[in-house]
């Protein structure tokens, strides 16, 4: 089985689109939510976070969002959640993301794309540490 680091960021926390988030991710079979916490990331984390986006012009309006209010970080865990919990969230851009992906049924603009998904398993151990230092 397998572990990724996901975040419901501040646009879907204010949306009060946690529980039809976490209910996506419940509802597939095997998955299990390992941990989970309510918090306002400090601009430490996020740049440790989103370090291979330093010096892209979005990158400092996303700090800005990433910390402009609580977000929720979860570890999900069952068979192959990396690329199950990315395939669930739809491609970055939510114009180009499919009815039935959160992207595509929620999201705005690119940048409030309500959800963060590790990209690889190696991402994924790296931002656990990250985000959950006491988990073993
Ligand atoms: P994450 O799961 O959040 O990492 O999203 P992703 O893997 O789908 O996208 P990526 O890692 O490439 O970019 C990280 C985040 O930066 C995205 O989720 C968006 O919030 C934002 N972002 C990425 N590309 C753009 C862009 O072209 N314009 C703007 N405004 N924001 C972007
Ligand atoms: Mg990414």
């Amino acid at each position: 089985s397998q572990r990724t680091l996901v975040l419901l960021k501040p646009d879907a926390v204010r949306r009060g689109l946690i529980g039809e988030i976490i209910g996506r991710i419940e509802r597939k079979a095997g998955w299990t939510i390992g941990a989970l916490e309510l918090r306002t990331l400090d601009l430490g984390t996020l740049e440790q976070h989103y370090a291979e986006h330093v010096g892209r012009p979005f990158y400092e309006p996303l700090m800005e969002f990433m910390a402009s209010g609580p977000s929720v970080a979860l570890v999900v865990e069952g068979e192959r959640v990396v690329e199950g919990v990315r395939a669930l969230a739809g491609p970055t851009d939510p114009i180009a993301a499919a009815p039935g992906s959160i992207r595509g049924d929620f999201g705005t603009i690119v940048r409030e794309n309500l959800i963060h998904a590790s990209d690889s398993p190696e991402s994924a151990e790296r931002e656990i540490k990250l985000f959950f230092p006491g988990l073993v």
